[in-house]
């Protein structure tokens, strides 16, 4: 049985990780070839918190998620073997009470701030890929997306983005550029990149 690959890609909140990533997924649907991984998945449990304690923790601080739970099961994936996945509930900050059963597919795509970041995940990803977005567009992505999909006032959105999401991407996420292999800028209006990605994925697949 052939190793699956997985294809890691990181980049500021709204760079347009998600976005690429089902992109590459919905060229293969229907295939069973293909699954998206998220990083936020796999936030810490905070079930035993209220939810006015839920609201302080800093969500941009690698310390925030399970790690060793997520290298885990990147080892279990590996070795071709199917994982019960956590799911995230933004709007509760905490998990939901969904559990994913993921099995055995022949590429991953995993998505997250800290993919390129955390040595133990970059050791387990063949292909390494930074979504690079201007910090502008990002925080007006960010902005539109958690009113709309994750439950936030604009009070909510520009505190974070000034305590914690602005400064710990200038300490973690920028600096984790240097590793990938790949740098794509504007996250998924670059066919270009897409195509080759695409074009990688395919000859793993076909
Ligand atoms: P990330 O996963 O890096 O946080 P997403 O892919 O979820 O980023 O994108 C964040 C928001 O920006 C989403 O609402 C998405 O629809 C929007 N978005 C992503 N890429 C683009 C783009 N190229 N042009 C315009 N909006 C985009
Ligand atoms: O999809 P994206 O990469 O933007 O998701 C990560 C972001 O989600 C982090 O920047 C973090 O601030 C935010 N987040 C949040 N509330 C949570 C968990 C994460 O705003 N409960």
């Amino acid at each position: 049985m052939k190793k699956p690959v997985i294809i890691g890609i990181a980049g500021g909140s709204a760079s347009g990780k998600t976005s690429i990533a089902q992109e590459l997924y919905d060229c293969f649907k229907g295939r069973h070839t293909i699954r998206i991984i998220k990083l936020d998945d796999y936030y810490k449990d905070q079930t035993h918190l209220s939810m006015d304690k839920r609201v302080l923790t800093n969500y941009d601080h690698p310390l925030a998620f399970d790690m060793d739970l997520l290298i885990e099961h990147l080892d279990l994936l590996k070795e071709g073997k199917s994982i019960q996945k956590p799911t995230y509930d933004f709007e509760q900050h905490n998990r939901s009470k969904i559990v994913e059963i993921v099995d055995c597919r022949d590429v991953f795509i995993l998505e997250g701030l800290f993919v390129l970041n955390e040595v133990r995940i970059r050791e387990r990803c063949d292909i390494l890929v930074y979504v690079d977005t201007d910090a502008d567009i990002r925080f007006i992505r960010r902005l539109r997306r958690d009113l709309e999909e994750r439950g936030r006032s604009l009070d909510s959105v520009c505190t974070q983005y000034l305590t914690t999401v602005r400064p710990m991407h200038e300490q973690f996420v920028e600096p984790s550029k240097k590793y990938a292999h790949i740098i794509i800028p504007e996250g998924s209006s670059n066919t270009v990149a897409i195509d080759l990605l695409l074009t990688k994925i395919s000859s793993i697949v076909d």
